[in-house]
């Protein structure tokens, strides 16, 4: 039958991993589990257009406006994802699809946008699977096929179709839990971590040297490999039970390991690579000295990328922010960071 045109419109939030997903086989999934907190201000908006196709073609019709302007590398990436979820989206060659998204965080900021602008649009693609067909029989199933879509497109992004803290990986110790799709663990959040801090940054905003798809298949021959993907889910599991506890001593530890142990990875990768840059390491420096001085709980992550995400509860945040001001900025590129704390999740415009 006809199918009316119409418009559906999500904002997804990006999210930060504490143990990192480092490595992936098969169909997009992931060599260990991993944990991340989902942030609030760092957002993808994106209105998906539809309407009936004269007819069915072979290839997926789509068209992508970043920012209102037409974007061809965007366009190119995002009908390659379509296609690929036609197996699971057949009904995709039926439609005619214009795609609209912007960023709330500036664009080349050095801040990857796959998770927030992956897990919007497998929002939208789950909310039209309920426009064309029949709704899911609750908001959990409704998500996880949502975070399944999301994994298609970018591993990351799977995590960020749920509020607070999220889980993607099997786990033995966790009912649930999934290589194909991650579950939600923002139940079992002690409150000091429901609206920790998250401070992003920006050492360099230029280009990356290694893309993380790159960075994922040279783990593959990657000596260190085997060790780390059963270090990450005992990581995992532990940093579960800290975000239970609410031991924000351990889960720093545990969060700089697990940058560090990322950028080593890429060090003892063949061929070897460097992400971080000198006023990487000025910064974690003085995150060390100010740790020793102060006492205050404030811990550093990496992504695969120079800049750094510092992490601390709100109790601090006055004094950390001070500290961000005077001593930090100086290190960073337009001397400007992102404040950003753990969010509620995506939501339907
Ligand atoms: O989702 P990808 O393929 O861009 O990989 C991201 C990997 C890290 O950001 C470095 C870690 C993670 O778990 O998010």
């Amino acid at each position: 039958s006809e199918i009316i045109p119409g418009a559906i419109r999500w904002r997804s939030p990006s999210n930060i991993a504490l143990v990192k997903y480092w490595g992936k086989h098969g169909n997009q999934l992931p060599q260990n589990a991993s944990v991340s907190f989902t942030l609030s201000g760092a957002a993808t908006d994106t209105t998906l257009r539809y309407k009936s196709r004269q007819e069915a073609g072979e290839s997926v019709e789509v068209a992508l406006l970043l920012d209102g302007t037409p974007n061809s590398g965007f366009t190119e990436r995002t009908k390659a994802f379509l296609e690929k979820l036609l197996p699971v989206y057949p009904f995709l060659k039926q439609l005619s699809f214009t795609i609209e998204t912007s960023n709330s965080f500036p664009h080349s900021a050095g801040i990857a946008s796959s998770a927030s602008g992956m897990s919007a649009l497998a929002l939208c693609l789950v909310s039209l699977e309920e426009e064309l067909f029949e709704p899911f029989a609750d908001r959990a199933e409704f998500l996880a096929k949502a975070s399944y879509l999301s994994r298609l497109g970018s591993g990351s992004a799977c995590r960020s179709v749920y509020g607070g803290a999220a889980v993607w990986g099997k786990l033995p110790g966790l009912d649930g839990s999934s290589d194909e799709y991650a579950v939600s663990v923002t139940e079992s959040l002690h409150e000091v971590f429901k609206n920790y801090h998250d401070d992003i940054l920006l050492i360099s905003k230029s280009e990356k040297s290694v893309s993380s798809r790159a960075g994922h298949g040279l783990m593959e021959g990657n000596p260190y490999a085997t060790a780390r993907y059963a270090q990450a889910n005992r990581r995992t599991d532990e940093m579960l039970s800290v975000l239970k506890h609410g031991n924000v001593e351990r889960f720093g530890e545990i969060l700089e390991s697990e940058a560090l142990t990322l950028h080593a990875l890429m060090m003892s990768s063949h061929p070897p690579y460097i992400l971080i840059r000198p006023n990487t390491l000025q910064v974690i420096e003085r995150i060390h000295r100010y740790r020793a001085d102060t006492g205050n709980p404030l811990y550093f992550t990496l992504d695969a990328g120079p800049n750094l995400h510092l992490l601390y509860p709100h109790a601090v945040a006055a004094e950390v922010k001070q500290f961000i001001r005077e001593e930090l900025l100086y290190f960073c590129e337009d001397k400007m960071y992102l404040a950003d704390r753990v969010g509620k999740g995506p939501e339907r415009l």
